[in-house]
């Protein structure tokens, strides 16, 4: 065992693009000391599975006059009007949000949208191209302009690989396979993070000026899910458990197409190169819900349809719980060209060549609207007044600032990771360079971690970490899924309570140090118990229906009454306390409007 305590001037924990962005910026703008710590190999992280695009009205193409919604895009001649603007993706990303995000923070990110696909480029990513080399964009649920800029299917995997390159050429270190346990707070100022080398199992304090989380997002509550293993939202858990906030817990977004029983991302691009969504019966039925933007209205409509049908007895399957996503009229060469990635997905997983037949898929959890609070440069902040805690920044979807409200737009999380990511670079870089110190620790944090571990492998508890985590999952995706109501979400209160309960004579079989995955895995699961009470708490309170949260009970948006953002703390007796933070709105631009599409 060493008890060594390793010193960075900046610990970043995340090697997405939130966390790569802020290590590579900060380490450009003069910091020399950045490490980054991952779970995984950086370039597993969860931002590599995006596929569909990155948005950006960046005017590249348009829809050739006449020919409706779904046809086909020809790029804007040089001097011709253009059909896309800022203020547009502005007033999309509100209206996407349910009127929950905040708009001075949706200005900012739509405004700096344009410049960081200009550095992506200027980088060397390779994105798909128009025919005269401009970047290629595509139409995405949701947006009123093609501004969905794309690399075929595999968008997030050429933005990471790109900063990577980058963050590596500057300096940053990485540490690859280092699962922070711990976040150590004191007098509101950060002061360093706990961490279990997985390789060597040792458990170790790292101290810092300054302590990013960019850890991603918490999907893996559910169960149908397309986010990554590692996607158990330790990021959320270990902040809260250390006194920082967690704002709009509820949000949770189901994406319409997940590979049926897989959950695995059939990227909404399907949809918008002209897929469609059909039932048992083969009727187009989103003409139903949304006879304007069909397939490309927002997720949490599209996933509300599906639902509806499958409820109603329309889906497909043995089970009826699919529905079908139909690519074949898009031809071979497209499908082959622009959704590479999906049609070898598909095959793969469910035997299914999309050129030859519809793939079956259900909606999935995708994406966590909530997390810590941050202001637009990264700083987590305390309280509904603002007050940061000194040193400790968030970014991407850990972290909540708030941009996407009740439902995010596809395409906005790339952006949003990218742009929130390195904005927080640069405030590090100011904050370490205007004199940071590196404050003092009571006793060594390590210690405690130390004694949880030795508990899970020697206690005398009998509980097995798996079945209280597919319990979990079960619950959450019974009682606080895409529709929910209050006797559901009182259930689901109950279960994560006694699960918790449970929880506390877990024990794992693995008692090695080495590569310990048993460890691991409880670790993660006390997180899926951890920010799920707050999902569930938060959802039982909001009485209305906003974005992703649709209660049965109360199917409608209540602006006078909920307008306002959830703030969670942790109580001294574990339980969630609730307190509510006001929607910037700006009355006289984007006032609220009955949403439809
Ligand atoms: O459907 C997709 O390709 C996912 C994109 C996103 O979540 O932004």
């Amino acid at each position: 065992m060493t008890n060594d305590v390793i010193i960075h001037d900046v610990v970043i924990v995340g090697a997405g693009l939130a966390g790569t962005w802020a290590a590579m910026t900060a380490a450009q703008q003069g910091v020399k000391d950045v490490a980054v710590l991952s779970k995984l190999h950086p370039l597993r992280s969860h931002s590599g599975a995006a596929q569909g695009g990155i948005a950006a009205a960046l005017n590249n193409v348009r829809p050739v006059a006449g020919t409706g919604p779904r046809g086909p895009l020809e790029q804007i001649p040089e001097g011709d009007e253009l059909v896309d603007s800022w203020e547009l993706h502005m007033f999309d990303t509100i209206k996407g949000s349910d009127w929950l995000g905040d708009q001075d923070k949706i200005e900012v990110m739509v405004k700096d949208a344009i410049d960081i696909l200009y550095q992506y480029e200027h980088m060397g990513c390779v994105f798909s191209r128009t025919p005269d080399g401009r970047i290629a964009q595509r139409r995405f649920g949701g947006h009123s302009a093609p501004r969905a800029n794309y690399s075929a299917d595999r968008t997030g995997h050429v933005l990471l690989h790109t900063i990577h390159e980058q963050a590596l050429k500057h300096g940053v270190k990485f540490y690859p396979e280092w699962y922070v346990m711990d976040l150590i707070i004191e007098d509101n100022s950060v002061r360093g993070v706990v961490t279990l080398e997985v390789l060597t199992g040792e458990i170790r304090t790292i101290r810092a000026k300054a302590v990013m989380f960019a850890t991603g997002g918490y999907g893996r509550a559910f169960k149908i899910t397309s986010n990554a293993f590692a996607n158990t939202g330790d990021g959320v858990a270990i902040a809260y458990d250390a006194g920082a906030p967690l704002m709009d817990m509820e949000f949770v977004q189901f994406h319409p197409t997940g590979l049926y029983r897989h959950g695995i991302l059939m990227s909404e691009a399907c949809r918008g190169e002209g897929g469609y969504l059909i039932n048992k019966d083969g009727d187009h039925f989103m003409k139903k819900y949304a006879p304007d933007k069909m397939e490309l209205a927002p997720r949490d409509l599209v996933s509300r349809s599906e639902q509806t049908e499958i409820n109603e007895g329309r889906g497909v399957m043995e089970d009826g719980q699919g529905i079908y996503l139909d690519l074949r009229h898009l031809g071979a060469e497209k499908i082959m060209k622009r959704l590479p990635q999906i049609r070898e997905l598909a095959i793969n997983f469910a035997g299914v060549d999309p050129i030859e037949e519809p793939i079956p898929i259900q909606p999935t959890a995708h994406y966590s609207m909530g997390g810590i609070p941050t202001d637009v440069d990264g700083q987590v902040i305390a309280d509904a007044e603002g007050t940061p805690i000194v040193g400790f920044f968030a970014g991407g979807e850990v972290a909540c600032v708030s941009v996407h409200g009740a439902n995010r737009l596809g395409t906005n999380s790339l952006l949003e990771a990218s742009v929130f990511g390195r904005r927080a670079g640069h405030a590090i870089a100011r904050f370490i360079k205007g004199g940071a110190e590196l404050l003092p620790l009571t006793g060594d944090p390590a210690e405690r971690n130390r004694r949880i571990v030795a508990e899970l492998m020697d206690g005398d508890g009998r509980e097995n970490v798996e079945d209280i985590a597919q319990e979990l999952k079960s619950t959450m995706t019974q009682n606080c899924g895409i529709y929910r109501n209050e006797a559901q979400l009182k259930k689901a209160l109950n279960d994560v309570k006694a699960l918790q309960e449970r929880f506390k004579s877990a024990r794992v079989m693995d008692r090695s140090k080495r590569f310990n995955t048993d460890v691991l895995a409880a670790l993660e699961t006390k997180h899926l118990l951890t920010f799920s009470e707050v999902i569930v708490a938060g959802a039982l309170n909001r009485t209305e229906s906003r974005g992703a949260h649709a209660r049965t009970d109360y199917p409608k948006r209540d602006d006078e009454a909920w307008m306002k953002h959830t703030i969670a703390h942790k109580s001294e007796d574990g339980t969630p306390r609730l307190s509510y933070k006001e929607v910037t709105v700006f009355w006289d631009r984007f006032p609220p409007q009955e949403r439809k599409y």
